[in-house]
């Protein structure tokens, strides 16, 4: 990852003080996890420094249903929007700002295929020119507690990738993040094609290669017309030092 300087403060910035302008965006910078077609950005956060004020020092319109939510929501979809503005403007493209659109997924500019994701206090998004996209999806999670897993497992694996799980509670936990989260990926680079909302059983993961970072996996049921049951896909993942994994799905 390439750590890139705060930006520049102005005068029109004066009313937030200097610790919550500082301290909220942490750590950002571009990462080459994936395709070199998709330009992702990724920032650390700190949700404790959010102040509203910070829309407006960077520039980020704050959608009526978020100005209403939780301070935790406000701070991430925050530093959502910053990590698209800033993949938006690496691309070259000036118009960086992306509303909600139709069931929450986010509205870009004319010509991008992308996609947001946020854990905790980090934030990051992809987006791409290739007019070959029809979907992007990027994911990122903190490592599953034994807890959730337990209780998401029915919903999340379907019986070939339940028998998979190892018994070893570390690589169980990895095991699982790994396919929640792609199949999360998939859900977002899908919707647009799909229309509605799909659950988990929609797709199987068939094979994990370590390493080249690819999950091998297929549609069961038909999706869409562009999507067919039995479609073979490829998606890609990363793990990161901090007991967090990023995947990251492209539809064709
Ligand atoms: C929508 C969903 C995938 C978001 O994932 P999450 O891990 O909860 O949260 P993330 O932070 O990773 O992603 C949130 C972002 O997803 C994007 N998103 C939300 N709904 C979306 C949709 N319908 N289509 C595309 N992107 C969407 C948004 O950008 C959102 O961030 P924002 O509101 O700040 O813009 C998840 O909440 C969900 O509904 N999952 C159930 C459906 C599913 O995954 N089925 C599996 C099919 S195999």
């Amino acid at each position: 990852m390439i750590f890139y300087p705060q930006p520049e403060l102005t005068s029109q910035h004066n009313a937030l003080q200097a610790p919550q302008r500082a301290d909220f965006i942490l750590a950002e910078g571009s990462c080459d996890w994936f395709a070199s077609d998709i330009i992702i950005y990724q920032c650390e956060f700190n949700p404790a420094h959010f102040v509203d004020a910070l829309y407006e020092y960077y520039r980020i319109e704050i959608p009526d249903n978020i100005c209403q939510s939780v301070i935790k929501r406000r701070a991430e979809f925050l530093a959502g929007r910053y990590c698209a503005g800033k993949a938006l403007t690496q691309l070259g493209v000036s118009e960086t700002s992306v509303a909600i659109g139709a069931h929450s997924a986010p509205l870009w500019p004319n010509a991008i295929t992308g996609s947001i994701s946020h854990c905790n206090c980090c934030a990051l998004a992809a987006v791409s020119l290739n007019s070959g996209y029809r979907g992007i999806g990027i994911d990122i999670e903190n490592k599953i507690s034994d807890t959730t897993i337990d209780r998401l497992n029915k919903y999340v694996l379907c019986a070939a990738e339940t028998k998979w799980l190892p018994i070893e509670r570390d690589a169980r936990a990895s095991l699982f993040t790994l396919i929640f989260s792609l199949k999360e990926s998939f859900f977002k680079a899908a919707f647009a094609m799909v229309g509605r909302y799909f659950d988990f059983d929609a797709v199987t993961v068939l094979e994990i290669d370590h390493s080249t970072g690819k999950i091998h996996y297929k549609v069961n049921g038909s999706l869409a017309d562009s999507l067919p049951a039995n479609t073979l896909l490829i998606g890609s993942f990363h793990f990161l030092p901090n007991n967090r994994v990023v995947t990251c799905v492209t539809l064709t």
